[in-house]
């Protein structure tokens, strides 16, 4: 019978940061107990990733990085991929699954920036403030409180109450506002914010009204002609969730008409790839819009923060074999194992696998104290803790291996 240790000690784990993720999550790391952490400040050209990515334990990317079939091919120790950012394109997310490898992003980090930009557009459309500033920007000059709002005992109405919409509501409650929110689910109303009948009867009590929702087949130009004319008739609009949720042809005849007082937009239909690039739209050259370029989340302490999320949740899998959060593998929440070791055994779905997992502990005689799985459509993960004592004895996690459909193991001292 074998002895020898199957788990990596921490300072084996060779962790690869690209694209000059922050500080934070380097910290995070070390925090843990990481110290091989190698740190580049921009992505790497193909060669050099093939190259660096197969040494590599666990990668951390921004959008740069693009982890296709292909690259992922040459990781061939990477156990986990963090996207240090919210979306998960850049990444083949489904070969990375049928290579057993979770994939975490911080898809909640910047709600906060998104929430006070909101907040602060709410205020200056209010006060007209586009429209005057870009009076002053051209020689004008026109001082006059007409069309200047308070928006303290002023209505705002939130569409979409997730992470976002219920922090935009809390903020607007504490300068004064009323809140009264739609949503397709049911949802807990936080401080005095109300629950709208309907988008209509949302629509027609508004001051304001900021979008929140995510984009899905639902929203898509779920805000058009039709519904900026049940609005207050100039009340003003912000969106800041995705640009395919407005029509933006309805909304700037309804800025032309009066109908829309004003609006602040963060994103767009269609944006354009890169910095430097044209950005064409409609809404440009309207005194009374708000135009940003998809910045709601873009500040230094949602990157801190993003920095933190992911890197927490790549130690949680690296320590504890937790993938709660993960985009793109079955979901497993662990909780801790002092007194045991855990094994961990990511497979493809077929029938069978746990059958034959369960065979092998019989085999050798080992009580499991806990065990634990959770299975998508292609891959099953399962969770074995044992007693410490129990797997000294046996090299289970090459029995383990040999099972047909077994993807990747694990074990955790
Ligand atoms: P979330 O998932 O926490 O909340 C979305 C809410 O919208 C949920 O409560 C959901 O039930 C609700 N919803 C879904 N379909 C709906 C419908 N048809 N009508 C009404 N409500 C509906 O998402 P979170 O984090 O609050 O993000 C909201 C939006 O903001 C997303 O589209 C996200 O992509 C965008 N976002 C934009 C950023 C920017 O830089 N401008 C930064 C971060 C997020």
């Amino acid at each position: 019978m074998s002895k020898k240790k199957t788990s990596y000690p921490k300072h084996d784990i060779r962790i690869l940061l690209l694209e000059g993720l922050s500080q934070t999550a380097i910290d995070t790391f070390k925090a843990a107990g990481y110290s091989q952490i190698e740190v580049h400040a921009k992505s790497l050209p193909e060669d050099e990733l093939k190259a660096r990515i197969a040494e590599a334990h666990i990668i951390g990317i921004r959008s740069r990085t693009q982890l296709t079939p292909e690259i992922l091919a040459h990781g061939r120790r990477l156990m986990a991929i963090g996207c240090f950012c919210i979306g998960t394109n850049q990444v083949d997310v489904d070969a990375a699954e049928l290579a057993g490898i979770p994939v975490f992003n911080a898809p909640y980090s910047n709600t906060r920036s998104v929430a006070e930009l909101v907040i602060a557009e709410a205020i200056m459309l209010m006060r007209g403030i586009p429209q005057k500033s870009a009076e002053c920007h051209r020689g004008g000059w026109s001082k006059s409180a007409a069309g200047s709002h308070e928006v303290r005992g002023k209505t705002l109405g939130i569409v979409g109450y997730g992470h976002i919409g219920t922090q935009v509501g809390v903020l607007a409650e504490a300068i004064g506002m009323n809140v009264v929110f739609h949503d397709i689910e049911t949802k807990l109303s936080l401080g005095n914010a109300r629950p709208a009948l309907s988008l209509d009867e949302l629509l027609e009590r508004s001051d304001v009204v900021t979008l929140h929702v995510p984009e899905t087949a639902a929203t898509r130009d779920m805000f058009g002609a039709a519904q900026i004319a049940r609005m207050k008739r100039g009340a003003h609009l912000i969106n800041a969730s995705r640009g395919t949720v407005v029509d933006i042809e309805a909304l700037s005849a309804a800025l032309e008409s009066g109908q829309v007082g004003g609006a602040a937009v963060d994103v767009f239909p269609i944006e354009p790839k890169g910095n430097g690039d044209a950005f064409v739209s409609a809404l440009a050259g309207k005194d009374n819009v708000i135009l940003t370029p998809h910045v709601g989340g873009s500040t230094l302490e949602a990157q801190d923060n993003i920095g933190i999320e992911v890197a927490a949740k790549l130690v949680r899998y690296s320590d504890n074999g937790s993938t709660l959060s993960a985009v793109n593998f079955p979901e497993v929440t662990l909780p801790e194992h002092a007194a045991s070791h855990r094994l961990l055994h990511i497979h493809r779905n077929v029938p069978g696998v746990l059958s034959q997992v369960n065979e092998i502990f019989g085999k050798h005689g080992i009580n499991i104290d806990g065990q634990f799985l959770r299975t998508d459509a292609k891959v099953g993960y399962v969770v074995i803790d044992v007693s410490a004592t129990d797997l000294q004895a046996v090299d289970l996690k090459e029995a383990l291996m040999a099972i047909p459909g077994t993807l990747r193991t694990r074990v955790l001292y």
